[in-house]
């Protein structure tokens, strides 16, 4: 039998239904309909603490994790952020914008991206944004003439890349040489830019930013770009005088998706990378810099839960059984882009054997419209309730309208609370821009 409790979140209640968060999961869908994300706010809040504590108890005063908001946007988790006292990572307008009508401090904003265009960089200092992590040269100068323009010092974080392969998904690796993102440091690029930004007179450099890529489950790669990133503080040091207030090590660790996962403790991996920095710092005679994390998905990911109903299930004898959702690629298309594992499960019967492997097909007119391929379920029938787990990270912020299908609504649960967050998209709303 396919293990379900890959969170402590999940569970199975007398009725045999799947509990989420300490809710009916079966209740949950026939009270808001399908489709339907649901997140658990007190998960959300026990992993910042945890990266939060962490963070406090092994690095240098001040260290403190921010969250990557690109893997899950709306008003309630800034407010979440806000609350809970750590900064957020934005990476468009948008997501400042978002981020700022929920009240949230825009001093505390770390403004990412590899093509920040003018008027992103005008829109975010007129907000007050903290800081700009800077991706290339003609930011940086577009940067300093808008501060100029406006008469302020803008604090800045140069973005690094530190030349590290992952071993991640491709399309979710950043820190290697061939990367979009970032500053390379090969031929003295990372270097002649800090000595740029230093000189500039309405740039406060505060430090380095490196990101090296997503749901990674080992300390090396963090470790490596320590080692190479220390290194270079060295080189900045020795020819510029300069010692970074900042280093922000990006995001990055990996979530439980399915039981094949391995569990990962965040506290022991945090003692891993700072102790690493540490003695890097040591190693090259650096002042140890504030460090900063970014997670994403480890904050938010296990904090999710998506409900479909079941629609047709059709046995194609010698290839698949596809038990169609009405929902999909326009909801999840981690599946579509990187055959991302899911644990999947019949919500109404969840205490029942896993006796069928199903391909979990979503509504849209493209074959390539999956959810899961190859899924033990138990066998189910149109009208059932599927779960699919762990979908916190990157399902909503990655949402669309293909085939004009509206998106589900995100309901936040917490113990003695449990709100719409987002409301379901209507017809209207799909028309609301057409002239
Ligand atoms: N910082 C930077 C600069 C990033 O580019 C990212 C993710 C993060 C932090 C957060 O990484 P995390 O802790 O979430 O792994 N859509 C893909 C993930 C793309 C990640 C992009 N950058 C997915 O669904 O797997």
């Amino acid at each position: 039998m396919q293990n379900i409790k890959i969170c402590d979140n999940i569970d199975i209640n007398d009725q045999g239904h799947l509990t989420f968060a300490g809710y009916d999961t079966v209740d949950l869908a026939n009270k808001y309909s399908t489709p339907l994300y649901l997140m658990d706010e007190d998960k959300i809040r026990e992993k910042v603490r945890i990266y939060k504590n962490a963070m406090a108890k092994y690095l240098p005063e001040g260290s403190m994790p921010e969250f990557a908001s690109k893997a899950f946007s709306c008003r309630a988790v800034y407010r979440i952020m806000a609350e809970e006292g750590i900064d957020v990572d934005v990476v468009s307008s948008g997501e400042l914008y978002t981020a700022f009508s929920a009240g949230f401090p825009m001093e505390n904003v770390f403004f990412h991206g590899n093509n920040k265009t003018d008027s992103d960089i005008t829109f975010a200092m007129e907000k007050g944004v903290g800081f700009f992590v800077v991706d290339g040269a003609e930011e940086l100068y577009a940067i300093q003439t808008e501060a100029e323009n406006k008469g302020i010092t803008q604090k800045i974080l140069l973005r690094i890349t530190p030349g590290i392969d992952p071993h991640t998904h491709k399309k979710i690796s950043t820190g290697s040489e061939e990367s979009k993102f970032g500053i390379p440091l090969r031929c003295g690029a990372a270097l002649d830019m800090t000595k740029a930004a230093l000189s500039m007179k309405n740039i406060h450099l505060c430090g380095f930013h490196c990101h090296v890529g997503s749901q990674i489950f080992e300390c090396e790669p963090f470790i490596n770009a320590a080692e190479i990133m220390f290194k270079f503080f060295a080189d900045v040091k020795a020819a510029l005088g300069y010692t970074p207030e900042i280093f922000n090590i990006g995001g990055g660790l990996g979530v439980r998706y399915t039981c094949a996962d391995p569990v990962i403790d965040y506290d022991e991996k945090i003692k891993e990378i700072a102790d690493k920095i540490y003695s890097e710092a040591q190693n090259y005679g650096i002042n140890p810099p504030k460090i900063m994390m970014e997670p994403g998905r480890s904050l938010v990911a296990d904090a999710g839960m998506t409900l479909y109903t079941v629609g047709t299930v059709k046995k194609l004898e010698g290839f698949a059984n596809y038990v169609s959702v009405d929902g999909g690629m326009t909801d999840n298309p981690r599946y579509t882009l990187y055959e991302s594992p899911y644990t999947v499960v019949v919500a109404n019967k969840a205490d029942k054997e896993k006796n069928f492997a199903a391909t979990i097909a979503g509504r849209c007119c493209e074959s390539g419209d999956l959810i899961q391929e190859n899924a033990e379920i138990t066998e189910p029938e149109r009208g059932d309730i599927l779960a699919v787990l762990t979908t916190g990270a990157y399902n909503y912020s990655m949402a669309s309208n293909y085939n004009r299908v509206p998106r589900p609504p995100v309901v936040m649960l917490g113990k003695d609370k449990e709100y719409v967050a987002v409301k379901r998209e209507s017809f209207e709303d799909l028309c609301a821009l057409d002239v």
